[in-house]
C-alpha cells in the first residue's frame, strides 16, 4: 500500500486503500500483538459493502495490514460493527486443543434484520470461521446492532444497541452462544437521531485502587457540533445492570472527529483502559478529499483512558495519548534551561526538515491565579502554518473561567466547499485548580488531536490543507509576574515509511 500522499497520516491507522469506518473487534492477544479490525468497504471510497479490514501492532502506531477478516456471506448482507474476545478457557467449545482462539461478535445486515452473530478463529485472529448455528441473538428489527463483550467474573456480558430506539441492552453468556437478556439501559443523555456502538469498559480510578465502569454510548446524528460524537457515562456494573453516577450527559471530545470508540479486549483490569476511535464524522466523510489519494478515514491516536473524581465537574474520563515513545523522533526545541522562555513571548519554528511532517508538542503554564478569578488578558496560543499557501491550523485559550480553548481548522482549503465541515470548536470549564494549564497536541498531515489539563478534555480535529503545514509557532502574553511556561516541540518519524 502507498502511504506517502500529502494528507496521508504518519503515526495514525488508515486503510491501505478505500473506506473504512468504526474500529470492531479491538483485542490484546497474550503475546502483546494488538488487533485492530474496522470497518472496510474494499472495493469504494464511500461506505457500503461492509467487512472487517485488520490489521495487528506491537505498539499501537506501527501497524502490519492483514488480510480482511471477515466476509459477507452474500452481496444482499453486510458485516457491521461489533468485537472481540480471546477465549483461553475454552468457554465456547470452540478451542479444545488450544489457548489462543478468539470470538468475533458482530451484526450481520440486510435490508430487514439485524441480528448478532458469531465467528471462531483457530489462528489468533487472522481468519474466521462463522459459527454454524448463527444468529446467536436473532430479532425483527433492523435496528439492533454493534455487540461489545467483555468477561464479568466468569460471565461474558454483551451490550448493544436497539438503535432508534434509544436502548442500549445488556445480555449475558456463558459460552457466547446463548445469550440471556439481563437489562436495559434507555434515554440517557444525548438521544441524537440513534445510539449507535455502546461499548461498556472497567477503568482504575486515578489515584486510587478502585474502578468503576464507563458506558459509552456513539450518537449519530445530532452531536452538539453536527453530526456523530461518542458520549460517556461513569457508573456501576453488578453483572447484569448499569447505573450512572448521576444524571449528567458527558461528551468524550469537544471537536467534530471522533466517534464509535472501543476499548481493547485483554487489557489488565487495573491498568488505564485503551481505546481508539474512528477519526471521522458521518456528516461530511464520504467527501473529504483524501479519495484523491485513493483512501478516506483515519482512526485516533490510541489513547489511555481512566476516571477522575477530582475536577468541579466530578467524575470524568481522562484521555491520553497512549506511549508516544515509538514515534517521538528529535526535539525540536530541548527543555529550557529558563523555564520563563516562553512568558508573554513568542517562539517560531520551521519542521519542514522533518520526513513525516508530524508534530508532536507539549506545554504547561504555571502559576496562574485560579482560573476563575484571572485576568482574561493572560493567553497562549499556537498555530500550524504553511509558508507557502499561508493556511493555518490554530488553537488557543484565553485563560478565565467565561473563555473557552478554541480550535480553528478553517483556514485551510482542501475542503472547504462542505457546510458540516464547520471551522471551529471550543470547550470551556478549564479549570484546574493547580494554577497550572496543559496543553499536547500532535500534528499528522490531516489530522491534529489536543488533549487538554492532563486529559481531562481532548479534541479531534480532521483538516485537509493544499500545502503541508511547516511551521509550528506558540506565543503567550499577559502572564501575571512569577508565571512560567514550558514547552516542548519533538519531530515524529513516520511509523509507514
Ligand atoms: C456506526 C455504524 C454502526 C454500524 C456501522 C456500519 O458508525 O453506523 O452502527 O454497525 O457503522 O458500517
Amino acid at each position: 500500500a502507498n502511504y506517502t500522499g500529502p494528507l496521508r497520516p504518519q503515526v495514525h491507522y488508515s486503510p491501505p486503500k478505500d473506506f473504512m469506518n468504526d474500529p470492531n473487534g479491538c483485542f490484546v492477544d497474550a503475546n502483546g500483538t494488538w488487533h485492530l479490525y474496522y470497518q472496510y468497504n474494499p472495493t469504494d471510497v464511500v461506505a457500503g459493502n461492509q467487512h472487517w479490514g485488520h490489521a495487528t501492532s506491537k505498539d499501537l502506531y506501527h501497524w502490519d495490514n492483514q488480510p480482511i477478516a471477515l466476509f459477507p456471506p452474500d452481496a444482499d448482507t453486510n458485516v457491521f460493527s461489533g468485537s472481540a474476545v480471546t477465549d483461553p478457557e475454552n468457554t465456547s467449545g470452540f478451542f479444545p486443543d488450544q489457548d489462543n482462539g478468539v470470538v468475533a461478535i458482530y451484526t450481520l445486515n440486510t435490508d430487514t434484520k439485524q441480528t448478532q452473530n458469531i465467528a471462531y478463529s483457530y489462528d489468533g485472529g487472522y481468519s474466521f470461521i462463522p459459527y454454524e448455528n448463527n444468529p446467536v441473538i436473532d430479532s425483527e428489527t433492523n435496528q439492533f446492532r454493534d455487540p461489545k463483550v467483555i468477561k464479568y467474573e466468569d460471565t461474558w456480558v454483551m451490550v448493544a444497541a436497539f438503535s432508534q430506539d434509544f436502548v442500549i441492552a445488556f445480555y449475558t453468556s456463558k459460552d457466547l452462544k446463548t445469550w440471556e437478556h439481563a437489562s436495559n439501559f434507555s434515554h440517557h443523555g444525548l438521544l441524537g437521531t440513534q445510539y449507535e456502538c455502546p461499548n461498556l469498559q472497567k477503568m482504575p480510578i486515578k489515584d486510587s485502587d478502585e474502578t468503576k465502569y464507563v458506558l459509552t454510548i456513539s450518537i449519530n446524528p445530532g452531536a452538539p457540533l453536527g453530526g456523530s460524537i461518542m458520549e460517556y457515562f461513569p457508573g456501576d456494573f453488578n453483572g447484569t445492570h448499569f447505573t450512572p453516577v448521576d444524571n449528567a450527559a458527558r461528551i468524550a471530545d469537544f471537536a467534530k472527529d471522533n466517534y464509535a470508540g472501543q476499548f481493547f479486549y485483554g487489557v489488565p483490569e487495573n491498568e488505564p483502559a485503551v481505546s481508539i476511535a474512528w477519526a471521522s464524522n458521518w456528516q461530511y466523510t464520504q467527501f473529504v478529499p483524501t479519495a484523491d489519494e485513493g483512501w478516506r478515514s483515519v482512526m485516533s491516536l490510541p489513547r489511555v483512558n481512566y476516571l477522575t473524581n477530582i475536577t468541579r465537574l466530578g467524575w470524568d474520563m481522562v484521555s491520553l495519548p497512549y506511549d508516544v515513545s515509538p514515534i517521538l523522533g528529535d526535539e525540536l526545541t530541548a527543555s529550557s534551561a529558563d523555564a520563563s522562555s516562553l512568558v508573554n513571548k513568542s517562539l517560531a519554528l520551521d519542521f519542514s526538515t522533518v520526513e513525516s511532517n508530524a508534530l508532536y508538542f507539549n506545554a504547561s503554564v504555571r502559576g496562574l491565579p485560579p482560573v476563575k478569578n484571572i485576568s482574561s488578558t493572560a493567553w497562549f496560543n499556537f498555530t500550524l502554518l504553511s509558508p507557502v499557501s499561508g493556511e493555518s491550523l490554530s488553537g488557543g485559550y484565553q485563560f478565565g473561567a467565561d473563555n473557552p480553548f478554541f480550535l480553528d481548522r478553517g483556514r485551510t482549503r482542501g475542503f472547504d466547499n462542505n457546510p458540516f465541515f464547520t471551522d471551529k470548536a471550543s470547550i470551556s470549564q478549564l479549570l484546574d485548580p493547580s494554577g497550572t494549564w496543559s496543553i499536547a497536541g500532535l500534528v499528522d498531515r490531516s489530522i491534529f488531536e489536543v488533549f487538554l489539563d492532563g486529559g481531562i478534555f481532548s479534541g479531534t480535529a480532521t483538516f485537509f490543507p493544499t500545502a503541508p503545514l511547516t511551521i509550528f509557532s506558540a506565543a503567550t502574553g499577559g502572564l501575571p509576574e512569577g508565571a512560567e511556561v514550558e514547552l516542548r516541540v519533538w519531530g515524529v518519524k513516520s511509523a509507514w515509511a
